[in-house]
């Protein structure tokens, strides 16, 4: 299986991460948060406003459907995972690794951010409720965890490598 999917909260590095490992295995990089704007010809924020988190969903599933399943890191949006749908996708389609960071190392990562509809009010107690909402649902949708606080993207990549031995 040559798909590599990357799931994790908001702000835990997932784009950053994908990039530099799909550069190093010479695979091709998918921000799937791209693909969904590219194919609605909206940004997230006016997608949420328009049709709501759950039209946002559709686009983000049909997004997911879109992409290659070949020599594919595909950082998925954060609420990707929340999708049964997604979940056995990503399962049966690649190898899934969850990338965590703690609520408290997420807000000091998206503090200035303006683009993430769901953190629009605030995001200290909208990170500590959601996260703790999904947490068990990305545990359930990862083959793989890598823990983030404390280290740098080579890190983070380096362990992806040892964990998938690619
Ligand atoms: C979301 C995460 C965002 C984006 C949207 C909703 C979520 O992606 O898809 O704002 O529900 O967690 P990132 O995880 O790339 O920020």
């Amino acid at each position: 299986m040559s798909v590599i999917y990357l799931i994790g909260f908001m702000g835990t590095g997932k784009t950053t991460t994908g990039r530099m490992l799909a550069h190093e295995l010479q695979y091709t990089f998918y921000d799937m948060d791209e693909v969904v704007v590219d194919m609605a010809s909206q940004s997230i924020s006016d997608l949420f406003a328009e049709y709501g988190e759950d039209g946002f969903r559709e686009f983000e599933t049909k997004a997911l459907q879109s992409l290659p399943l070949e020599k594919s890191v595909i950082a998925t949006g954060g609420g990707a995972i929340l999708r049964e749908e997604n979940r056995n996708y990503m399962k049966e389609n690649g190898r899934v690794v969850w990338l965590d960071a703690s609520p408290s190392e997420i807000l000091k990562r998206v503090k200035e951010d303006t683009s993430r509809p769901l953190l629009a009010q605030d995001k200290k107690r909208a990170i500590e409720s959601l996260y703790e909402k999904r947490e068990n649902t990305y545990k359930q949708a990862a083959d793989f965890k890598v823990a983030t606080d404390g280290k740098n993207t080579e890190e983070i990549v380096g362990e992806i490598r040892t964990l998938l031995s690619c």
